[in-house]
C-alpha cells in the first residue's frame, strides 16, 4: 500500500464522518426530536406588541374584540391556512378543521389525532381561551403540537377571533 492509497482511505473516512454528522445535524433541525411529531417548519409571528400570556387571563374581551375587523382577520388567517381549513365542510390538514371552532370543546374533532395536551385539556374555546392560546400557543397549553409562534399583535388577534366566530353555523353576538 503506497502513501497515495492511504491518503485516499483517510479521505474516504473523513468524508463519511462529515456526511453522517451533517445529516444528523440537519435532521435535528427538520424534525423535532423531543416530541415524536414532525414539525417541518414553524411559522413565525410578525413583529408586534409583546404580551405576557399570563397577564392576558384577566383581559377585557369586549374591548379587545372592539379593535378587531373580520376582513383583517381573514387576511391574518392566511398564516393559519397551511395547516387549517376554515370553510364549512373543510377537512383536517396538519391541524384540525376549524369551521365551528369557537365555543366547541378543545380537541373535539373525532377524526383528528390531537396531542394528549389538547385532548385532555377539558375546557371549551371561549373568547378568553382562544385569545390566550393564540398569543402564544406553546405556553397557553403546554405540550401541544401546533407549530405556530403566535399572534402578538392585539388587532391581528382580535380580528382572527372575529373571523373564527364568523365561520360557524351559529356566530355568537359579541360580548
Ligand atoms: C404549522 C401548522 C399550524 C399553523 C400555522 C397553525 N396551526 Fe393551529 N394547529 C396545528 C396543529 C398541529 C394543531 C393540533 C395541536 C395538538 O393536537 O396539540 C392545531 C390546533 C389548533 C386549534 C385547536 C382546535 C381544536 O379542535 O381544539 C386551534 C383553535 C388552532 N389550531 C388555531 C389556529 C389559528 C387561528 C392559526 C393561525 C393564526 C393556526 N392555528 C396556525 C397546526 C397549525
Amino acid at each position: 500500500m503506497n502513501s497515495f492509497e492511504i491518503n485516499k482511505i483517510i479521505t474516504a473516512i473523513l468524508v463519511t464522518i462529515l456526511v453522517v454528522f451533517g445529516i444528523g445535524k440537519l435532521s435535528n433541525i427538520i424534525f423535532d426530536k423531543e416530541d415524536k411529531n414532525i414539525i417541518a417548519y414553524k411559522v413565525e409571528a410578525p413583529e408586534g406588541l409583546e404580551v405576557q400570556a399570563s397577564a392576558e387571563a384577566s383581559i377585557d374581551i369586549s374591548a379587545l374584540l372592539a379593535i378587531g375587523d373580520i376582513a383583517h382577520g381573514e387576511k391574518q388567517f392566511k398564516k393559519c391556512k397551511a395547516c387549517h381549513s376554515i370553510k364549512q365542510g373543510g377537512g383536517n390538514k396538519i391541524g384540525p378543521k376549524l369551521w365551528n371552532v369557537m365555543f366547541r370543546p378543545v380537541g373535539a374533532i373525532t377524526d383528528y389525532k390531537y396531542s394528549k395536551a389538547l385532548s385532555t385539556y377539558g375546557k371549551e374555546w371561549s373568547w378568553e381561551e382562544m385569545n390566550g392560546f393564540l398569543i402564544k400557543p406553546s405556553t397557553w397549553i403546554k405540550g401541544n403540537k401546533m407549530g405556530f409562534a403566535g399572534l402578538k399583535n392585539e388587532k391581528d388577534r382580535a380580528s382572527v377571533l372575529l373571523y373564527l366566530n364568523q365561520n360557524s353555523d351559529n356566530p355568537k353576538t359579541l360580548p
